[in-house]
């Protein structure tokens, strides 16, 4: 199986690792040979039908500042579109940064798979919140495989634990911290007695926040997962518009404490219910979506029996390309093809 990734940061770099390292256990176990024809980043490519190796990639990317420096075949390019769909790929996976206010490069990445027929994995949650139920259909319609499963919870399977749960029964209500950031501002706030930009600049420093960590203390990364698990748990044809949304930005501390002495703790819930919504809701002390520092959780509310909560790291680079890897071998056995 032939696969071109778009980025090469911290998620593709870790699935590019893991492909090799599970090379030989991929063609034992599940007769699957996959071979890198394709790397881009944000300012070249490497292209290669014979196969990249995660080595030269790391070298190139090291000596020139692009994986288009991988010697005999570079291609010095930014229209990662144009390369998805004249490569020779059978599937793509997006991995480029999750860009909320400009989705549109990532979606004509994953437009330019579907129409050339190839299969596609996104770990970028862009084009998903931007546009899920147009995605979803120009796959089908195309009559390729799409999956993302690492846009939701990093390496835990929510959706697809989700997506099991509905199976014999009816996912009423989902309710979840979708965003570890958040979970871990508002954790420290209360643990520490501190105040929302104390631990803002505490978030930053330890790596858990962006330098601009809009997207996550303004609800829009919460509310990006509540679009997914929507569409895709719930059959709901939602995009990030149909959400309403309150963050966590500069929220006094007083708001914290008060939400104390009624015993319970502030959290950052995404909501998926009569309405979709992410706003900061109490959660009683000791509740199941009760968690500390940046774990995520998810709680969700069957018909016939009860709820079920899932609690687990919702990012990192191995983590999330785990996911990949899920997603990868999900999409070879509903082919059933051999490479
Ligand atoms: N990190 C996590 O734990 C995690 C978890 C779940 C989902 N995700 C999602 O996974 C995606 C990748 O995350 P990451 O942490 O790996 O990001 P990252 O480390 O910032 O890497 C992003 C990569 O994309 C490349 N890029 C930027 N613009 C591009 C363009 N126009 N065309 C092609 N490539 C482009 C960058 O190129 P340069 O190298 O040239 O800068 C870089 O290689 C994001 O959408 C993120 O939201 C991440």
């Amino acid at each position: 199986m032939r696969i071109f990734v778009v980025g090469y940061g911290v998620v593709a770099r870790s699935f590019i690792d893991l492909l090799e390292a599970q090379q030989s256990v991929l063609y034992q176990q599940q007769g699957l040979s996959p071979r890198l024809v394709g790397v881009c980043d944000s300012t070249g490519a490497a292209v290669s039908e014979r196969g990249l190796s995660a080595d030269e990639l790391r070298a190139a990317k090291e000596s020139t500042g692009t994986v288009a420096g991988v010697a005999g075949h570079g291609v010095r390019t930014v229209d990662a579109a144009q390369l998805i769909a004249e490569c020779d790929a059978d599937i793509v996976v997006e991995a480029s940064p999750s860009q909320m206010s400009t989705p549109g490069r990532s979606i004509e990445n994953l437009k330019a798979a579907f129409r050339t027929g190839k299969h596609a994995i996104s770990v970028n949650k862009a084009p998903l919140a931007a546009a899920m139920p147009a995605m979803l259909e120009l796959a089908e319609f195309n009559g390729v495989q799409f999956r993302f499963s690492g846009t939701v919870g990093g390496g835990t399977p929510v959706l697809n634990v989700a997506r099991e749960c509905a199976r014999g029964d009816e996912v009423t209500m989902v309710r979840g911290i979708f965003n570890g950031t958040t979970n871990f501002i508002l954790w420290k706030m209360h643990s520490e007695g501190l105040d929302f930009d104390t631990v803002l600049k505490e978030a930053i420093d330890l790596g858990y926040a962006e330098t601009d960590p809009s997207a996550d203390i303004d609800g829009v990364d919460a509310a990006t997962k509540v679009v997914i698990l929507a569409n895709y748990v719930l059959g709901r044809p939602a995009t990030i518009g149909d959400v309403k949304v309150e963050g966590i930005r500069g929220l006094p501390r007083e708001r914290i404490e008060e939400a104390a002495q009624r015993g319970n703790h502030l959290k950052l819930i995404g909501e998926i219910g009569e309405a979709l919504s992410v706003a900061p809701q109490e959660v009683p002390i000791g509740d199941p979506l009760d968690v500390p520092a940046s774990l995520n959780a998810i709680t969700l509310s069957l018909k016939a029996s009860s709820d079920i909560t899932l609690i687990g790291r919702g990012a990192g680079g191995i983590e999330t390309a785990t996911s990949v890897m899920r997603d990868l071998l999900d999409i070879w056995n509903v082919i059933g093809g051999r490479s």
